[in-house]
């Protein structure tokens, strides 16, 4: 990812760990585990590898529990996943919103390493009128978003039955081919590609099957957007990842030399498809030049693009774009659907340069 030592992370928040990935250090495939950001609403629990288990019950025939070994004993499946944090790019709001000010780099790419959730609920003989999955964590604590429950209360999240049948859902222990570290949620968590990363449960201790919608915490004060129903706005979970291009490179508030060749690169990703184009803009949006990929397209993961620019003649200051075009047709929307609050910024984010002098320093 970078050209010489690790960049190191972004503070966001000290305690609970809230840390960024420098985006513009983004120069491999894989984000290495040690530049991965980490979003956390509790402090990360120490666990405990001979005690641990992991529960598998409600909705189902056969409740069982696993130890650590037992989990690892079983067939395991890697795959590359992006994570992106639903509240990724939010310092792009205008007005500010609350919460965390995230700017590109809360998503990262890695390779998984776990159990199909799939092979835990066939052999725990899911019922068939189990609608949800809901994966709860060690981590426990009060939480901010308002309404706040009247108590402590630990980080869970449902999947619905639809998704958490598919093959890529993974009951993972390994990142990027090493044990899980504590932050990203060690010994065990989920990982739900193609969801926003609240779905990946970390420290994960507990698979409940449930017979109706879950309507915890993390999908309804926090996590949730306003969708319509016959006319009514309803609250529900945010889950699947939009489609999105970040500008990894340059950098806001760059100052790049005119008349020269610069390579504009960044990443894109999507949840449910391919990602088949990128458009650039380098004059906020009048005119738009194809990248290219640097990465083949794959489902799940990001794929990185590159565009060679020639900056222009004229000093000044310019607005770079990109904007995404996936395998179902769909572009990136020009603006922030407000139905999804602080969440969801999926929108080109505006990268403004100087070239030639920055402003306010042509002395
Ligand atoms: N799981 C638990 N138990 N507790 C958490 O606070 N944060 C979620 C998710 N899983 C969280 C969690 C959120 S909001 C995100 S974006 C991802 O973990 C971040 O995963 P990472 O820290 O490994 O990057």
């Amino acid at each position: 990812m970078t050209d010489g030592e690790p960049a190191g992370l972004i503070i966001r928040q000290k305690e609970p760990r809230n840390l960024e990935t420098p985006f513009d250090q983004v120069r491999s495939f894989l984000t290495p585990t040690e530049l991965f950001y980490i979003r956390s609403h509790f402090p990360a629990p120490m666990m405990d590898l001979a005690s641990y288990r992991l529960r598998i019950d409600g909705a189902v025939g056969y409740p069982f529990s696993l130890t650590y070994q037992q989990l690892r004993d079983m067939q395991s499946e890697t795959q590359v996943a992006v994570l992106e944090c639903a509240g990724n790019s939010r310092v792009f709001l205008v007005p500010q919103v609350e919460g965390a000010q995230w700017e590109l780099g809360a998503v990262g790419n890695a390779e998984w390493t776990g159990v199909p959730l799939r092979a835990l609920l066939e052999r725990a003989g899911l019922e068939d009128d189990a609608c949800e999955i809901v994966f709860e964590g060690a981590d426990r604590g009060m939480p901010v978003e308002k309404p706040v429950p009247p108590g402590p209360i630990s980080y869970a999240r449902s999947l619905p039955r639809d998704k958490a049948v598919q093959s890529e859902v993974l009951i993972a222990y390994q990142m990027n081919g090493r044990d899980l570290p504590q932050d990203h949620g060690y010994p065990v968590r989920a990982i739900v590609p193609g969801h926003y990363g609240m779905a990946s449960v970390k420290w994960l201790t507990r698979i409940q099957a449930v017979r109706e919608p879950f309507p915890g915490y993390w999908q309804t004060s926090d996590y949730g957007y306003w969708d319509d129903l016959d006319g009514k706005p309803v609250r529900r979970p945010i889950g699947e990842l939009k489609l999105k291009s970040e500008i990894a490179r340059p950098r806001i508030y760059e100052v790049l030399a005119p008349n020269q060749l610069y390579t504009v690169a960044g990443a894109a990703w999507d949840g449910g498809t391919e990602v088949t184009e990128i458009a650039v803009s380098t004059d906020g949006g009048r005119t738009w030049t194809p990248a290219e990929f640097i990465d083949r397209a794959q489902r799940h993961a990001w794929r990185r693009w590159q565009l060679q620019w020639l900056t222009p003649k004229i000093p000044g200051r310019y607005t770079l774009l990109a904007r995404a075009k996936a395998a179902s047709g769909r572009v990136q929307p020009d603006a922030h659907d407000p139905r999804y609050g602080p969440y969801v910024i999926d929108h080109p984010l505006p990268i403004e340069v100087f070239v030639g002098e920055p402003a306010g320093r042509a002395d």
